[in-house]
C-alpha cells in the first residue's frame, strides 16, 4: 500500500521504459471541438441548448464554432501524428449521427467520423472511440433524457448507436471503444446541481437514476457489441472520474470515510461492472438510512433487477480512468435533513494547501496521488487493464511556454511508470487531455488543457504546438523515461501556476 503523501515533495524520477506496444494518446470530444452544431443535418445537443441560456457560461461563450474541427480535423490529424502520439481519442456527437436521437443515421455525420478515423489509420494513428461525451440529443431530453429508462430514451440509444455504426461499417476500424464518459459528472454535475447541461436541480435523486440509466445503457451495449462483433479484437470500456483521496489524518474514522469518498465516486460506477454487478454496499446502505430518515418509501438509491446485474458484471474489457487532481478526506456525518448525494457521503472535503495551483479552481496538481489511485484500483477490482483516458491540467494565461504543463505530465507519467514497474500495475495506455485548447464547460475558452494552443480570434482557428507537446513527443518517442535523453528533464519544475506569461 502507498503511504499517504500530504503534504507531498517530489520524488526523484523513476528512469525506465514502458511495456512494448503502451498505447500514448492525445485527448479531445465532440462538443468541445466540433463546432459545426448545426451543419449537415445535425440536430441540437443538450449542450448546444444549455449554452444559449443566460449565465450559464462564462463570458456567453459556445461550442458554435469551437476549435472547428468539423471542418479543420486535418490539421488535428497532422498535429496528433507530429507529437507522435500512437492513438487519438475522440468523442462522436450523438446528435450529428443520429440526429432523432434513435432510427435513421445522418450519412453525413458518418462521413465525417469515417474520414477522420480513414486519416487516422493512414497516419498509423489508432482511434479511440468514446460514445457519449455528455452532447447528449435534445430531442431526447425532451421525452425525460437518462431519467426515462424507457424505449426510444437513454437506455436503449448507447447499443443503438454501435449497431448503427456497425452498419456502416466503421466499428471494425475502430478498436478501442468507450461507452461513456464520466457518468459520475454528467450524473451529479447535470442532474443534481444543475450546472452542466441540462441544468437539472433535483439534490439527492436525480444523479442516482440518471446514474442507474447510464449503467444498464452501459452494460446493453457491451453486451450489443461482443454479440455482434465477436472475434473482432475490439475492446470496449468505459472512463470514469477518478480522485486519489488522503485521509486528512490516521484516525479510523478518517481512514473509513476516505474509502467511502472512493466508493461513493468511482465504486458508485465501477462497483457494479467490475465486482459484483450491483452498487458498493456502503452506498447500499447509508443511501437506504438516510432515505428512510428522510421518509422516502424506498431508497433514492435504485435497485438492478438479478438479469441487470448479471448483464452488468463483467461487462468491460478494461477500466478507463480520468484522472486530475486529489482530495484530502474527513468524516462528518451529513446533514439527514438535507436530501443531496453530498450529504449522503458523510465525508468533508479538502485539498491540501501546500499542493499546487492550476488555471482551474477544481485542480491542484498530486503526481503521486496518480500512482496511489492506479494501487487503489488494483487493490480494490484486482489487476486489470488500465488506460488512463485523461490526465492534464489547465492555465488561463495559455502561454506557449507552459513549463507548469511540463511539471504536471512529467511527474504524473512518472507515477504511471512507478505504478507499473515497482507496483506491477496493469496500465495499458495514457491519453493526455488535451491535444489543444477547447470550450471547456461551464467556463468557456478561458481554462485552457491543451498541449497545444488554438487562437479563437482567428477564423481559421490557426494551432500551435506549445512546449508540453515537445515534451510529450520525447516521453512518446522515448517510451519512457531514458537517463540520457530528454532534454526536458532539466527543466525546472514550476509547479506553481502564476497566471503570468
Ligand atoms: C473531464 C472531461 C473533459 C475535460 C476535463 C477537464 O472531466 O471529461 O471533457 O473537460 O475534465 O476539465
Amino acid at each position: 500500500m502507498i503511504k499517504s503523501v500530504r503534504p507531498y515533495q517530489d520524488e526523484p524520477l523513476t528512469y525506465g521504459k514502458f511495456p512494448d506496444g503502451f498505447a500514448w494518446g492525445l485527448a479531445t470530444s465532440s462538443y468541445q471541438i466540433e463546432g459545426a452544431w448545426n451543419e449537415d443535418g445535425k440536430k441540437e445537443s443538450i449542450w448546444d441548448r444549455f449554452v444559449r441560456v443566460e449565465g450559464k457560461i462564462k463570458g456567453g461563450d459556445t461550442g458554435d464554432i469551437a476549435c472547428d474541427s468539423y471542418h479543420r480535423w486535418e490539421e488535428d490529424v497532422a498535429l496528433v501524428k507530429e507529437i507522435g502520439a500512437t492513438h487519438y481519442r475522440f468523442s462522436i456527437s450523438w446528435p450529428r449521427i443520429l440526429p432523432e436521437g434513435i432510427g435513421a443515421v445522418n450519412q453525413l455525420g458518418v462521413d465525417y467520423y469515417n474520414r477522420l478515423i480513414d486519416a487516422l489509420l493512414e497516419a498509423g494513428i489508432q482511434p479511440m472511440a468514446t460514445l457519449y461525451h455528455w452532447d447528449f440529443p435534445q430531442c431526447l431530453e425532451d421525452k425525460g433524457g437518462w431519467l426515462n429508462d424507457d424505449v426510444p430514451n437513454g437506455l436503449k440509444n448507447t447499443p443503438q448507436r454501435v449497431l448503427q455504426l456497425s452498419e456502416i461499417g466503421n466499428t471494425v476500424k475502430v478498436k478501442l471503444w468507450i461507452t461513456l464518459n464520466e457518468p459520475y459528472i454528467a450524473a451529479l454535475v447535470g442532474y443534481e446541481k444543475g450546472i452542466f447541461a441540462p441544468g437539472i436541480q433535483d439534490p439527492g435523486k436525480s444523479a442516482y437514476i440518471c446514474g442507474h440509466n447510464m449503467l444498464k445503457a452501459h452494460a446493453k451495449a457491451y453486451r450489443k457489441y461482443k454479440q455482434d462483433f465477436k472475434g473482432q479484437e475490439g475492446k470496449l470500456g468505459i472512463s470514469f472520474f477518478t480522485e486519489a483521496a488522503f485521509p486528512a489524518s490516521d484516525s479510523e474514522d478518517d481512514v473509513k470515510a476516505t474509502n467511502r469518498y472512493m466508493q461513493f465516486t468511482l465504486g458508485w460506477f465501477a462497483h457494479p461492472i467490475f465486482k459484483d454487478g450491483n452498487y458498493p454496499q456502503i452506498m447500499i446502505d447509508q443511501i437506504g438510512e438516510k432515505s428512510k430518515l428522510q421518509g422516502f418509501p424506498q431508497s433514492r438509491l435504485p435497485i438492478f433487477t438479478r438479469e441487470e446485474r448479471k448483464q452488468l458484471l463483467g461487462s468491460s474489457d478494461f477500466i478507463g480512468l480520468n484522472h486530475y487532481t486529489s482530495k484530502v478526506v474527513s468524516h462528518a456525518v451529513g446533514n439527514h435533513e438535507v436530501v443531496s448525494c453530498a450529504e449522503d457521503r458523510d465525508v468533508k472535503l479538502d485539498y491540501d494547501p501546500t499542493w499546487p495551483n492550476s488555471g482551474s479552481v477544481w485542480l491542484r496538481p498530486v503526481p503521486p496521488g496518480m500512482r496511489m489511485l492506479l494501487n487503489w484500483v488494483k487493490d480494490e477490482y484486482g489487476n486489470l487493464p488500465v488506460y488512463i483516458t485523461e490526465n492534464g491540467v489547465s492555465d488561463t494565461a495559455g502561454n506557449l511556454d507552459d513549463l507548469h504543463r511540463i511539471y504536471y505530465y512529467k511527474h504524473f507519467i512518472n507515477n504511471v511508470l512507478k505504478a507499473i514497474t515497482l507496483d506491477g500495475c496493469k496500465v495499458e495506455g495514457y491519453y493526455a487531455w488535451s491535444l489543444m485548447d477547447s470550450f471547456e464547460w461551464t467556463v468557456g475558452y478561458s481554462e485552457k488543457f491543451g498541449v497545444c494552443a488554438v487562437d479563437f480570434a482567428d477564423k481559421n482557428r490557426r494551432r500551435t504546438m506549445k512546449s508540453s507537446a515537445r515534451f510529450l513527443r520525447r516521453i512518446f518517442a522515448d517510451n519512457g523515461f531514458l537517463k540520457d535523453g530528454n532534454p526536458w528533464y532539466d527543466v525546472p519544475d514550476a509547479k506553481h501556476y502564476t497566471g503570468q506569461r
